[in-house]
């Protein structure tokens, strides 16, 4: 089948490279002309497992094809995916610019019936939107093209984007046309052998569920962590709390690892997107409202914890971080606890040497040379001369270090864990004043 991609980012680019491994033929549209040049040299522009060879290899068969080209993909797709970007507006609610961007060289370009699917999160009332403006340009074309708009949002988590996109969990498509329900069914067949996983439902509700899942997801984040700071404070431990309610196969064990907070480019932003779209419809949403404040504050947790042990006075100190991306095996960087940590403590005057396995280039990109950043080659390199190590991404290599290692490397045996990794004990036998979320405060 022919498809387009308008927006070759997390989303666009690894559906695009699974959908072409499929047998579908798929041209990719992205307005920003290095990263098109770079595709096509191969040079994939985010880090994500499998990701590479997926593209390279279709790429050289002829099922993916790279283009600025708006009016090629245009004539291309029978199906049309918008996967651009949704950015927060100055107040919070969703920036739709690129999407109806999107949709107005659609009906600009477009000269057969054509299914626009939106896959960037958009708010209820979106695929309405797209429609009505592919319908004026097409008027003041004078042309009368068949088109449908569908709603098929995308679950994808980074760090397993390809394998998510392979095996979905489900795909819900929202649509008010049979017609076109046929025809995601046949684009999807491929990925829906094993069991049924297509959800058919109206647009509205397809456009909510995405917001639905992120929020509940958000939600089970900012719970755990108020739970957190309540352990902390009568002197109970958070993991053992962990383990005794996922136990229950109502609560169950994901999503409730207490941390330093919850970023990335989908939670923080879809939580105030659906409160914005709550507050435009007069719904006072009280449990979103306070799952943002409640990761607002988590973010801080780390550099509180660290000012309160330097008792406020972080000036000429250094600190080694270990883990800039928003989770493991991403490099992505969007809303990550890391920086509202690196940020408070150069206002707080201290210095920091990082290292992320992934994430360093994004850095790099992000804040530029500063005399207060060193990139480290490697996590033994950030420990040197550091007055402490904070671990704020529970990358795999971080999770059993040579703790002798590190307390030679650096001034001080103190570690800030923002993602409760090592045993107290152990930490305890090491003589490592150990701070984590949640968990007493070891120390000899
Ligand atoms: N990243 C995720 O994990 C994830 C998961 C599910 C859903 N989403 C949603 O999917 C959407 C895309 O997210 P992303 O992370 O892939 O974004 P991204 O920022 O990585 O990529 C967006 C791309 O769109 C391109 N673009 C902008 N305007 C364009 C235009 N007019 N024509 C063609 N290309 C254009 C940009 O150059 C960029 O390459 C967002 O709505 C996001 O909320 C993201």
């Amino acid at each position: 089948m022919h498809v387009t991609f308008f927006g070759i980012g997390y989303v666009g680019l690894v559906q695009a490279a699974v959908l072409a491994d499929s047998g579908h033929d798929v041209v990719c549209v992205d307005v920003d002309e290095a990263k098109i040049e770079n595709l096509k040299k191969g040079i994939i522009p985010i880090y994500e497992p499998g990701l590479t060879p997926l593209v390279e290899q279709n790429y050289k068969e002829g099922r993916l094809h790279f283009t600025t080209s708006i009016e090629k993909g245009v004539k291309h797709g029978d199906f049309q995916f918008i996967a651009v970007g949704t950015p927060p507006d100055e107040d919070g609610s969703a920036d739709l610019k690129y999407v109806l961007e999107v949709a107005n060289s659609i009906g600009t370009h477009m000269l057969e019936p054509k299914i626009i699917i939106n896959k960037s999160t958009v708010p209820v009332g979106t695929a309405d939107k797209v429609k009505a403006c592919v319908t004026e340009v097409l008027e003041k074309r004078g042309g009368n093209i068949k088109f449908h708009v569908v709603s098929n949002p995308e679950f994808l988590k980074e760090g397993s984007a390809v394998a998510d996109c392979i095996k979905p969990d489900r795909i819900i498509v929202g649509t008010d046309s049979d017609e076109v329900e046929d025809k995601m069914r046949e684009l999807y067949a491929p990925f829906n052998r094993n069991h049924e996983r297509i959800i058919m439902m109206d647009i509205k509700s397809a456009e909510l569920t995405k917001y639905a899942a992120n929020c509940m997801l958000a939600t089970k984040i900012s719970f755990m962590n108020e739970m957190s700071n309540i352990a902390e404070c009568v002197g109970a431990d958070i993991e053992a709390v962990r383990n005794g309610i996922g136990s229950d196969n109502r609560i169950g064990y994901s999503f409730i690892y207490p941390g330093c907070g919850y970023g990335g480019s989908c939670f923080p932003k879809d939580v105030q997107a659906l409160i914005r779209t709550t507050d435009s419809i007069g719904v006072n949403s009280e449990i979103l409202k306070a799952v943002e404040a409640v990761n607002f504050r988590q973010k801080g947790v780390l550099f509180n914890k660290i000012s309160q042990y330097f008792d406020g006075d972080l000036r000429g100190k250094t600190f080694a971080i270990w883990g800039l991306s928003f989770k493991p095996k991403t490099d992505d960087m969007r809303e990550a606890p890391s920086q509202v940590l690196m940020e408070s403590l150069w206002n707080a005057g201290a210095m920091v040497q990082a290292f992320d396995p992934e994430s360093m280039d994004e850095c790099q990109r992000i804040y530029g040379q500063r005399n207060d950043l060193k990139l480290m080659g490697t996590k033994e390199e950030a420990l040197k001369g550091a007055d402490a190590m904070v671990l704020v991404t529970e990358w795999q290599q971080f999770k059993s270090p040579d703790f002798r290692k590190m307390i030679e490397l650096l001034k001080n045996p103190v570690i800030f864990d923002g993602r409760n990794q090592y045993n107290l004990n152990s930490m305890l036998e090491y003589g490592i004043i150990y701070h984590s979320i949640g968990r007493m405060t070891s120390s000899v």
